[in-house]
């Protein structure tokens, strides 16, 4: 067993039990040769080695390593600058750089802080926004806080689950009327009062939530909210951005106009970077040095270029297009599989983004779900369970998945999920 150094430091062991050697798109070898499908949608949503990443890294390492973006732009980090302005929903955006995903939250409720003056930002149960300061304080994921945040300024709602809505509702849209009424009930004016509501941070699709999808609906309202008490809008696209979801960003759905929007994870075909475009007027001046890097390898120079390779890649192979095929192909078979099996009471998601929530008599079963993810794993497909109860088989490929790939996909799910009931039977 290889992960000695996690299992006796950290006290976490790794969601897979292999040394990952190589990958191409879709697919990932372990150093012992075994071929996985990757579902686990972690850094990339063009999936591994694309050439066009490639090749851009290996002309750009061999002109500059890491020439820090606080000291002087380079052209490709200016470039990016444009493309990224150009491609979010938010009108002559301005782009500041960092590396991680935390670190763009955190700096995009400071900018909401900053600029409204105000202290308190709203989130969700079931949110993620990363692990340092100002983000991990928006994140009550359980497990996620091994220390209590130093700052309490944030409050949270419940976010809207048509599944199984937090709050007695009849039906999908009742439920977002029902989270909405919390808000503007239960929240504003009792837990903050409106005058010092800074922000809503929100993600189009919450993830670590359970693969979470609200309606239109949702976005609309709370868009309306936040425009009425004079706070800021943050939409977190880590884990929905470039493509993911089949549009450019997940919340190009909702028909809803961001101020602040955060960007990490697939912006880059692997490579560290992350990104927040904010509305021009939200700040007059700002410690943002060469028009944008928030830190030394903060739109570091060969992460830059891959992002200039991925925005590349999308618009040439049609991959917002392919992700929405691909998405409807996983969707369609997950539902048939959700007929023949009792485990499966829900398929949802949008796009390359889907999951399957697992019951057993009635009840959200992580142990279950536990297994399934486990033979999934033997027969060579790595996916990782969320949700409050760990019940949900989160289902992300790269959205460079062909048609052969889901449909292997469809039959590993259906062969793991026979295994496990039959075992349960017994
Ligand atoms: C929605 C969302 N926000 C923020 C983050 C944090 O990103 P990072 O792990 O790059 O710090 C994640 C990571 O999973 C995420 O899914």
């Amino acid at each position: 067993m290889p992960n000695q150094f996690w299992t006796d430091i950290f006290k976490c062991d790794p969601s897979f039990p292999i040394i990952v050697n190589k990958g191409f798109k879709a697919e990932v070898w372990s150093v012992d040769g075994r071929r996985f499908l990757d579902f686990s949608g972690a850094a990339t949503s063009l999936g591994q080695a694309h050439p066009k990443v490639v090749e851009s890294i290996k002309r750009g390492v061999e002109r500059i390593t890491g020439f820090s973006g606080l000291l002087a732009p380079t052209e490709p980090f200016l470039k990016l600058g444009g493309e990224l302005s150009r491609l979010v929903p938010i009108s002559e955006a301005s782009i500041a750089y960092a590396t991680t995903g935390s670190e763009a939250s955190d700096f995009a409720i400071q900018l909401a802080r900053y600029s409204t003056k105000r202290s308190v930002i709203l989130s969700f149960y079931g949110a993620y926004h990363g692990l340092t300061g100002y983000a991990l304080m928006s994140s009550p994921t359980e497990g996620m806080r091994r220390v209590p945040p130093r700052i309490s300024e944030t409050v949270f709602s419940p976010y809207p689950n048509c599944f199984r809505c937090p709050i007695p509702a009849s039906d999908c849209e009742d439920c977002v009327q029902a989270v909405l009424s919390f808000i503007e009930e239960e929240i504003l004016g009792r837990a903050v009062e409106e005058e010092d509501l800074a922000g809503i941070i929100v993600e189009p699709l919450q993830s670590h939530g359970g693969i979470l999808f609200p309606p239109k609906s949702f976005f609309g309202g709370l868009e309306k909210i936040a425009r009425e008490v004079g706070a800021l809008l943050l939409v977190d696209e880590v884990y929905t951005g470039f493509g993911r979801t089949g549009r450019w960003f997940g919340i190009k759905h909702h028909n809803t106009t961001p101020d602040i929007l955060i960007m990490g994870k697939g912006i880059a075909g692997g490579m560290p970077l992350s990104a927040v475009a904010f509305r021009k007027d939200l700040v007059d001046k700002w410690y943002l040095c060469s028009g944008g890097s928030l830190g030394t390898y903060a739109g570091h120079f060969l992460s830059v270029l891959a992002s200039l390779s991925t925005i590349e890649a999308i618009r040439e192979e049609n991959l917002l297009e392919n992700a929405r095929k691909r998405g409807e192909e996983l969707k369609k078979g997950l539902n048939e599989l959700k007929e023949k099996y009792e485990f499966i009471v829900d398929a949802r998601g949008v796009g390359c983004v889907q999951g399957i929530e697992i019951y057993e008599k009635g009840k959200p079963s992580g142990k279950i779900a536990g297994q399934i993810r486990e033979s999934l794993f033997r027969r060579g497909l790595l996916a990782i369970a969320v949700g409050r109860h760990h019940n949900v088989i989160k289902l992300t490929p790269p959205i460079t998945i062909t048609e052969e790939q889901v449909q292997e996909s469809i039959d590993i799910i259906g062969r793991s999920i026979k295994e496990v009931s039959q075992g349960a039977a017994q």
